[in-house]
C-alpha cells in the first residue's frame, strides 16, 4: 500500500515557487503580502514599546512558528495558544515561550501540559496557562505532581493565570471575591504559581464604534481593578493583567490596568476587523493576507472563482475583493464550498475574464488559516510580486 504523504513534508511544488512570480502560485492559495505583514508587525511592536507594555501575539491566529519567531524577534514575549495541541505543535517547532490563555480540563491533557512544561523549562523557555474553577487547579497540580520522576528535581513552577469573565461571556469567574478564591488556591498548591489574570473581552473587539469599545474597556477596567485590589488586600500580589485585542488594545493599554497585550489579527487584518471604525490611539493596520484565486467561468452577468468556503471562512463575512490597478470593483457573493461568485460593484461594471486572478481578503484571518497546510509569502505586492518563502501553518487543525 503507498503511505500517504506526510502533510509537513512541503510538496515539491511548493518548494520550486520560491523566487518565481505571483503568476507561479496555483489557486486557491493563501498568500501573505510580506511587506504589508512587516508593516503590521513593526507598528505593533512600536506602540508596545512605546507605551511600556509587554506584547504576547495570540498565534491561535497564524499557528506558524516561523511567525511567532518573527513577532518575538520584534520585542514580543512570547506568544498565546488557545490549545494544548498548539502549544506542543510551536513548541515542535521551535517556540519556547507560550501561554494556553485558556482552560484544559481533562486529566490526560492535563498530563501534556505538565510535560510541556518541563520540556520548556529544560529548554530555557516558559509555559503558563490559565484557569477558572477549583476543580481545574486541583487537576492542575495534580498533573504538575505527577509529572516529577525519581531523579528529578521539583518540577518548574507552572504560571497559572485566573481568567476573569469582563463582558464576553465565556470561560472565567466573575470579577470580585471569585477570583481572589482561585488566586489562593493557586498559591497554596506546590508547583503552581499564581501569575495574575487573563482578562480577554472578546465582544468588545468587534463592536463597530471607537465609543462603544471605549464603554465595554472602561467598565471592564473597573472590574479587573477592583478583582486586583481584592487579591492584593488577601495579600498576594498580582503580577500581571494580560488581554486585550486587536480591536481595543489602546484602550486597554491606557487604562494602566492591563500589562500585557495579546493582540493577535494585527498581523494579517482580515475584513471584519477592516469594517470596525479606526481609533486614532491605535496604529493603522494592512491586510496582508489574501486568497489568491482564479476566474474559472464567466458569464453575462457575474463571473466565478475557484475559491469557495473550504479555501476562506465565513463566519464572520464574505471575503472583500481586493481590485489590482485595471481591475473593476467586485463584490464577493457565496457560490458554495469550491466556487465564489463575482459581481461588478456598480451597474455597467466591468467582470474579470477567464483565467483572471482574483485577490480576496478572507473575513475572519484565524478559521481561515486552519484550512491551509502553508501560507506563500509574496515580496513587491500582490501585482507584480515574487514568491520569497513558503511558510507552514505547524498548528493546523490543532484542535485538541
Ligand atoms: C483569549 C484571547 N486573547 C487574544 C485574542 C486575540 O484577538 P485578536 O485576534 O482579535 O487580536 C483572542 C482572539 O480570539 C483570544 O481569544
Amino acid at each position: 500500500m503507498k503511505t500517504p504523504p506526510d502533510p509537513h513534508t512541503m510538496p515539491a511544488t511548493l518548494a520550486g515557487l520560491t523566487g518565481q512570480g505571483v503568476d507561479a502560485i496555483d489557486t486557491p492559495a493563501l498568500v501573505i503580502d510580506l511587506d504589508a505583514m512587516e508593516r503590521n508587525l513593526a507598528r505593533m511592536a512600536a506602540f508596545a514599546r512605546t507605551h511600556g507594555v509587554r506584547l504576547r501575539p495570540h498565534a491561535k491566529m497564524h499557528k506558524s512558528a516561523a511567525l511567532a519567531q518573527l513577532q518575538m524577534q520584534a520585542g514580543a514575549v512570547g506568544v498565546c495558544v488557545q490549545k494544548t495541541s498548539e502549544a506542543e505543535s510551536l513548541a515542535a517547532a521551535g517556540v519556547t515561550d507560550l501561554y494556553i490563555s485558556n482552560e484544559v480540563i481533562d486529566p490526560a491533557k492535563l498530563q501534556r501540559v505538565a510535560a510541556l512544561a518541563r520540556q520548556l523549562h529544560a529548554e530555557g523557555g516558559h509555559l503558563a496557562i490559565a484557569v477558572d474553577s477549583l476543580e481545574g487547579i486541583a487537576r492542575l497540580g495534580a498533573a504538575m505532581a505527577d509529572n516529577t520522576s525519581g531523579d528529578d528535581e521539583a518540577l518548574p513552577l507552572l504560571d497559572v493565570f485566573v481568567e476573569v469573565d469582563i463582558g464576553q461571556g465565556r470561560c472565567g469567574v466573575p470579577p470580585g471575591e471569585a477570583a481572589v478564591v482561585l488566586a489562593q488556591a493557586i498559591a497554596a498548591h506546590d508547583g503552581l504559581r499564581f501569575a495574575g489574570l487573563q482578562a480577554y473581552h472578546g465582544r468588545a473587539q468587534h463592536q463597530r464604534g471607537v465609543d462603544e469599545r471605549r464603554h465595554a474597556i472602561a467598565h471592564a477596567a473597573q472590574a479587573v481593578q477592583r478583582t486586583r485590589a481584592l487579591i492584593e488586600a488577601a495579600g498576594l500580589p498580582v503580577p500581571l493583567v494580560t488581554g486585550a485585542g486587536t480591536g481595543t488594545f489602546a484602550l486597554e493599554t491606557a487604562s494602566g490596568v492591563w500589562g500585557e497585550l495579546q493582540a493577535g489579527s494585527y498581523l494579517f487584518m482580515d475584513a471584519d476587523y477592516a469594517a470596525n471604525v479606526h481609533d486614532p490611539a491605535q496604529p493603522a493596520f494592512e491586510h496582508a493576507l489574501f486568497i489568491k484565486s482564479q476566474v474559472i467561468s464567466a458569464g453575462a452577468t457575474h463571473a466565478v472563482c475557484d475559491a469557495g468556503h473550504k479555501s476562506h471562512a465565513i463566519d464572520s463575512g464574505l471575503p472583500v475583493v481586493q481590485a489590482l490597478p485595471g481591475q473593476g470593483a467586485m463584490t464577493f457573493a457565496n457560490g458554495g464550498d469550491e466556487h465564489g461568485l463575482l459581481h461588478p460593484a456598480e451597474a455597467g461594471g466591468e467582470l474579470p475574464k477567464l483565467g483572471d486572478t482574483v485577490w480576496l481578503i478572507p473575513g475572519h484571518c484565524d478559521p481561515t488559516v486552519n484550512l491551509h497546510d502553508w501560507l506563500i509569502g509574496v515580496r513587491g505586492g500582490l501585482a507584480q510580486g515574487t514568491v520569497e518563502r513558503v511558510i507552514r501553518v505547524d498548528a493546523r487543525g490543532a484542535l485538541t
